[in-house]
């Protein structure tokens, strides 16, 4: 009798060390995934997906914003989009001054007013953003001016046929805390190191479980690009390796103000600029390989792309501020097989 107590208790001691066990594991892989918010936001019915991409932008509709705005109305509707991406910079000089601070209205509410374009707008924060508060320019409570504005420093949409990852890529770039004539809003990215770390390890962890058949990246800074700042070497070694490691098909940038695509000669991941929302035609292209560079373009415009379900091909399209088709291209998910 004494012998069976024991070997229960001591079966039961086992039993609730192993729950204890799974309960650990499960809630650091909880709190591994905790910080990368995602949000569902299915394809069409039929399975397909269209979206629009810009950034840039945020000038009261000044240098040609108001007219790059109504083109891609245009686009949007004829696309019949879900939503539309921005890749930062959103508020020119220096971001948002505070939740009140009626640039949101004049850059945004009274700008986007298509009807294609009232759906969510996707956003990360660019360097002009993080000169501002940023935590105003990430608050929720801006849906109660416009409840399209979604940004958040780094999140997953996921529509099913396809996952995006918002990357928040200031951090990464050293020139920035240095720079001596502007100050940045580094509240809740510090320490540094362990900010990129986590990040870095969270979308990793969130790439490799992804389910979608594409995978999108995007960001404010570009890996590659030919515009005034050129490719970032911070994203270079630490985001690429990443991005490559995990299949993934595109990245998708602003922050040069122009328009771009780069494939790559080692991988068949394909590199989007689409910075070119407001101020452009900057003038100074770098001289890069002819045989990555699918197209640049120095003005104002904007990109949409199309998934279809049955087909397995993505198709991009970059329009200039009057809409005219830049740039119209197909990718299957074949590896390598760009055209
Ligand atoms: C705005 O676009 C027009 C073409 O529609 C162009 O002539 C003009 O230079 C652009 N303005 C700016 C400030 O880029
Ligand atoms: C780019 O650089 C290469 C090698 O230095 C040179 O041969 C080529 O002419 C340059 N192209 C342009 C457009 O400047
Ligand atoms: C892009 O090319 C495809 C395939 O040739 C075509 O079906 C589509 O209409 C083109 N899109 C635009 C906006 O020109």
């Amino acid at each position: 009798m004494v012998l069976t107590m024991a070997v229960v208790q001591e079966r039961t001691l086992a039993l609730c060390l192993n729950l204890m066990l799974v309960f650990f594991i499960v809630s650091s892989i909880a709190t591994t995934l905790a910080d990368l918010q995602r949000f569902d936001h299915p394809a069409k019915d039929d399975g397909s997906l269209s979206f629009l991409v810009v950034g840039d932008w945020g000038r009261r509709g000044f240098y040609n914003q108001s007219i790059v705005a109504r083109e891609m109305g245009k686009v949007g509707e004829k696309l019949d989009i879900d939503f539309v991406v921005s890749t930062g910079d959103n508020f020119y000089e220096d971001g948002l001054k505070g939740i009140g601070d009626p640039a949101f209205e004049e850059s945004f509410t009274k700008i986007y007013t298509a009807k294609s374009l009232q759906k969510p707008w996707y956003s990360v924060l660019g360097n002009h953003d993080y000169r501002g508060d940023t935590e105003a320019q990430l608050s929720p409570h801006l849906r109660n001016f416009d409840s399209r504005w979604i940004c958040r420093r780094s999140f997953i949409v996921n529509t099913e046929i396809a996952e995006l990852f918002f990357v928040d890529t200031t951090p990464f770039v050293d020139d920035y805390y240095t720079d001596k004539d502007h100050s940045y809003d580094w509240r809740g990215v510090t320490p540094r190191s362990d900010y990129l770390h986590n990040l870095l390890k969270d979308l990793e962890i969130a790439l490799k479980d992804s389910n979608g058949k594409w995978k999108f990246v995007v960001g404010h800074h570009a890996i590659r690009s030919a515009g005034h700042h050129g490719d970032t070497i911070e994203l270079k070694k630490y985001l690429l390796p990443i991005l490559r490691a995990n299949n993934v098909d595109m990245y998708m940038n602003g922050h040069d103000h122009c328009l771009e695509h780069f494939s790559s000669l080692d991988s068949p991941i394909q590199f989007l600029t689409s910075g070119a929302g407001s101020k452009a035609w900057r003038g100074d292209i770098k001289n890069a390989s002819q045989n990555e560079m699918k197209f640049f373009y120095d003005g104002q415009g904007f990109m949409s792309l199309q998934l279809t379900n049955s087909a397995e091909l993505a198709q991009i399209v970059f329009y200039d501020v009057s809409g005219n088709v830049l740039h119209n291209w197909s990718f299957s998910k074949l590896p390598f097989s760009s055209f």
